[in-house]
């Protein structure tokens, strides 16, 4: 059976930054409480979520030096879409003229590891390349008047190619998860604003990644010791601290890039990754954990030998 491997990954962003400092001025908060909670110190927000995924799907393609005719499947991790009907990835496919088929996914937070695991499995059923992208327009559903919300989102999306090899999987172990009876704890009804249960999805967060990342490196053969780079969902700086610490990943084997973009969902992870190649913190042979977890609740993990 063939392998995938990842070869080329690419990001996008809006233009328009939004600091603390800005919403301070509008809303009953400082940029001290947001940082202290949150880690977050400023959001990019603006565009729609096929704009930002066309753009970072084109860069994807040209770092890995493959045409949108050479696109088997397109797959579009986000729990933004443009619209109801037709799928989010319909217009991404067409603005990039991608030759093969299309389709979006929803596992809210956790969608670009589900959405990884995905292309893995399409690659072993025959695909020869796979075009994975994670994008979201958090701040189209975000009530701007509440702040217990508006704080801590942004928008962006960030994506990879994957392509199949004669050689090993890169993929070395994963696990997925879902527990639908929490799924009160955040939700965003047609046309309506999202609504989360902090306290209570940052308890379950903590569990969630710790179990599920040391349940898909058992399945790889290794144990938190081995990860050279752990690359988890950015949803809160003191969950990804707390996750870390319980796993025994010290800060030089974490990447957080809250800071800059607050959370973006689907695509925060393909934006912390894409930001460790470009910093050099990923290099040849290097076991890599990604984690995520969000509404559903959902919380997804993967191990990759790093071999870009
Ligand atoms: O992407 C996946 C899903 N999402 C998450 O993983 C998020 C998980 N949860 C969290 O990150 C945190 O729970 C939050 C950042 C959302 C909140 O942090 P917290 O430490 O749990 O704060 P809290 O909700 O307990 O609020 C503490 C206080 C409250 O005031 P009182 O009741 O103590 O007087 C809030 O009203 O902070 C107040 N507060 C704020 N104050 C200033 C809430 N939001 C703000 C704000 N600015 N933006």
């Amino acid at each position: 059976m063939p392998g995938a491997r990842i070869t080329g990954w690419g990001t996008a962003v809006p233009d328009k930054v939004v600091t603390n400092t800005d919403l301070s001025l509008r809303l009953d908060t400082s940029d001290e409480w947001i940082t202290e909670r949150t880690g977050i110190k400023e959001r990019h927000i603006g565009g729609t979520t096929s704009e930002l995924a066309i753009a970072a799907g084109r860069a994807a393609l040209a770092r890995a030096g493959v045409t949108p005719a050479d696109i088997d499947v397109l797959v579009l991790a986000t729990t933004t879409p443009d619209a109801v009907v037709p799928g989010t990835s319909a217009t991404v496919q067409d603005g990039l003229g991608i030759a093969g088929g299309a389709m979006d996914l929803n596992a809210a937070c956790s969608g670009f590891v589900y959405g990884l695991v995905t292309a893995h499995g399409l690659i072993m059923a025959g695909a020869r390349r796979v075009l994975l992208i994670g994008s979201e327009t958090l701040s189209r559903i975000t009530d701007w008047d509440d702040r217990t919300l508006a704080v801590l989102v942004g928008d962006g999306a960030g994506a990879v190619v994957l392509e199949a090899t004669d050689g090993p999987s890169q993929l070395l172990g994963w696990h997925l998860g879902a527990d639908g009876s929490l799924r009160h704890l955040l939700r965003c009804e047609h046309g309506g604003h999202l609504w989360m249960n902090g306290k209570e999805i940052f308890r379950h967060a903590v569990r969630a990644v710790l179990e599920s990342s040391l349940t898909a490196l058992e399945r790889a053969g290794f144990g938190p010791d081995d990860v050279d780079l752990f690359v988890p969902h950015q949803a809160n700086a003191r969950i990804i601290t707390a996750a870390a610490a319980r796993l025994g990943i010290t800060e030089d084997r974490y990447v957080m890039t809250i800071d800059r973009y607050g959370n973006t969902s689907s695509a925060s992870i393909p934006l912390a990754l894409a930001h460790a190649a470009e910093t050099d913190r990923l290099h040849l042979g290097d076991i890599v954990l990604l984690s995520g977890f969000g509404g559903g609740m959902t919380w997804a993990s993967a191990v990759l030998r790093w071999d870009a």
